[in-house]
């Protein structure tokens, strides 16, 4: 077993059987687009076979992809695409893309200039520092890449803020064509004409957009069935539920004179549940108060 792999401490008999019941709970609602919670309750055993079917990859439809099962694309339109090449092609990402999960695709916009230096920006109009990404390669590119259906998404720190609960919603779409800001940004008739969301992943600012399309493309991917090996964990996972999730614990069960809680190595699994629930509410108390604020987005 891999180190990233080591048995959490209070996971003891029955863990997978709760595990397979977690997975097809995930894949429900991620079908269904109900929450986790509801499908949990209402969900019958029709349901459950007629969701395992609508969970069953969809083949893309003559859009020059390889002729193989997929169940998300992703285009990612940058000046800069190695960027996004090596985090995406490690870990989980590689193996969504193995498996068949993903069909990921990393593009230079620069592809779609026309004039012989494969210009993409240009001085800002009306004056002003830096360049600007110019609109006629990334219109082109994002006109030969989508088709009915597609989510065209762009980077930049003026966009809604990322989030859990955003990650899951792009992660019910088929198909996303991500555009990466360079320089002082992008023509804003992008914006205006041909982007369907802009998305921030925080209030900083960052060089470049393909380093936050990776981490957008990696916690959407994530959270597509069958690529966690135990999807579990990613209903458990921090924000999922509203709150920081539980400290974890491996092996060994002393370390440096340090003892993992008792109550983990009790084997009684609804008071590891219940102590669990009271350290995630401690911890978010303590890290995040605004997680728990009734007027929260
Ligand atoms: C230097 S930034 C441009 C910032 C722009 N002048 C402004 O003030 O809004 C260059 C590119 O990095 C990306 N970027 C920077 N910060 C980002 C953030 N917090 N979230 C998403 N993309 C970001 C965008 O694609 C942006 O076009």
């Amino acid at each position: 077993m891999k180190e990233e792999e080591e048995v959490p401490f209070g996971c003891g008999r029955g863990a997978s059987v709760l595990r397979q019941w977690g997975n097809c709970v995930n894949n429900i609602a991620a079908c269904s687009r109900l929450p986790v919670a509801s499908v949990r309750v209402e969900v019958g055993c029709e349901k459950v076979l007629a969701a395992r079917e609508a969970a069953a990859p969809r083949r893309p439809q003559g859009d020059g992809y390889n002729d193989v099962l997929h169940e998300m694309q992703i285009d990612i339109l940058t000046l800069f695409p190695e960027i996004c090449r090596a985090p995406l092609s490690e870990s989980m990402m590689k193996r969504a893309q193995e498996g068949g999960v993903l069909q990921l695709r990393v593009h230079n916009i620069r592809d779609w200039a026309t004039d012989k230096h494969r210009v993409a920006d240009d001085a800002p109009v009306g004056g002003g520092q830096g360049m600007v990404m110019k609109p006629e390669p990334i219109f082109a590119a994002v006109e030969s890449l989508r088709r009915e259906g597609s989510k065209v998404l762009l980077m930049t720190p003026q966009g809604r803020r990322f989030s859990q609960a955003a990650a899951a919603e792009l992660a019910r779409e088929e198909h996303l064509v991500i555009i990466c800001g360079h320089y002082e940004g992008i023509d804003h008739r992008v914006t205006e004409q041909l982007v369907d969301a802009e998305v921030s992943i925080g209030d900083y600012v960052l060089t470049n957009g393909a380093i936050a399309a990776v981490v957008v493309v990696d916690a959407v991917v994530r959270l597509l069935p069958g690529v966690l090996g135990h999807e579990q964990s990613a209903a458990d996972d921090t924000f999922s539920r509203g709150l920081l999730e539980a400290p974890q614990y491996t092996r060994p069960a002393e370390f440096r004179g340090w003892k993992v809680p008792d109550i983990l190595l009790s084997g009684n699994h609804a008071e590891i549940a219940a102590w669990r629930k009271e350290q995630a509410l401690q911890r978010t108390r303590a890290n995040r108060p605004d997680l728990l604020a009734d007027d929260q987005p």
